[in-house]
């Protein structure tokens, strides 16, 4: 049974057709227009070219916010535009058949968890480190969905109390401490306090603003004002581990998103901030740390295999 998924993210659109097994048959790939209303004919497009190919029975569609448990409608989003977006009805009138919408971590945490990096546990949390964090919570080899169908949202649980401003309308979110854009706040910030920041003084001397990627890079070269700007976030969302462990006991954490391309450069100060924050540290089982493994497809894959399902 072939399906299609849908990843909106923010600078790219990718869109597949997945069988049963998670294998993307094919893809394809736009940028993300900045209007919603060129992105959802965007999308539409993209369902529309697949499904001249391929015989396609639902579509699952990936976005960066709160839906609805109906899968229907994007509640609110934090770094979009849109606040009750009806998006289910806007691409079911337009290409009758059934689309769900899903939150893009969830669908993310889904992939990893069915085809990725979380095949042989029952109980995982996916985070992913982009513009925000995104977060899915897998319990007894499900999705945790929640009351209203926005469980997971890990990105939004304060972590500094009277905090920085975040996108949701909150201040002192994990998002503000731990994303990709954290670390590229991390970096300029480190660039203008001078020191340590030589790789990343001179980077920012030449370029204006230090970006997410440029970060990545000097890491890899061993840059240390890089360096300490990923230990802070990593640290971060370590810490918050260890108070989704209090909370939900999972065997592993899954990390995504462009950050984790850095591997265990990300990984191993991650998991000593989360050792240090564990309740009962010592005595307690401690959970495994993995790198995704589906990478970008990730959302793709797991928006399809939700789709028409009652997962
Ligand atoms: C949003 C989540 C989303 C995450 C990653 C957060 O700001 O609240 O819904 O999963 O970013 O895109
Ligand atoms: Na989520
Ligand atoms: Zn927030």
């Amino acid at each position: 049974m072939l399906k299609v998924g849908i990843d909106i993210g923010g600078t790219k659109i990718a869109g597949g057709v997945v069988d049963d097994t998670g294998r993307i048959i094919e893809k394809l790939r736009v940028d993300t227009p900045v209007d919603t209303g060129s992105l959802a004919d965007a999308v539409v497009d993209m369902i529309r070219h697949l499904r001249e190919r391929h015989h396609i029975v639902a579509a699952g569609v990936a976005a960066a916010g709160f839906i609805d448990r109906d899968r229907s409608v994007v509640i609110h989003a934090p770094n979009i535009a849109w606040r009750n977006e009806p998006l289910k009805q806007i691409f079911e009138d337009r290409l009758e058949m059934p689309v769900a919408i899903e939150n893009d971590a969830n669908a993310a945490g889904w992939a990893e968890f069915r085809f990725g990096a979380g095949q042989h546990v029952d109980h995982m949390i996916m985070l992913t480190m982009g513009t925000g964090v995104g977060g899915a919570v897998v319990l007894d080899g499900k999705l945790y969905r929640g009351g209203h169908g926005i469980a997971g949202e890990l990105g939004h649980v304060r972590f500094i109390r009277g905090g920085l401003l975040c996108g949701c309308g909150q201040n002192g979110c994990l998002e503000q401490y731990a994303s990709g854009r954290a670390l590229q706040r991390e970096a300029n910030d480190l660039a203008d306090a001078g020191g340590i920041g030589e790789g990343l003084a001179q980077l920012r001397a030449e370029k204006g603003s230090i970006s997410g990627p440029a970060v990545s890079r000097l890491v890899l070269a061993g840059d240390p004002g890089a360096v300490e700007a990923l230990r802070r976030v990593a640290t971060a969302l370590g810490e918050a581990c260890g108070g989704f462990q209090a909370a939900f006991d999972p065997e592993l954490f899954v990390i995504g998103g462009g950050v984790a391309q850095l591997g265990e450069d990300l990984l191993a100060p991650m998991r000593i901030a989360y050792e240090t924050s564990l309740p009962g540290y010592g005595d307690r089982p401690v959970a495994d740390f993995a790198i995704a493994r589906l990478g970008n497809d990730a959302g793709l894959i797991g928006a399809a295999d939700l789709a028409g399902s009652e997962d």
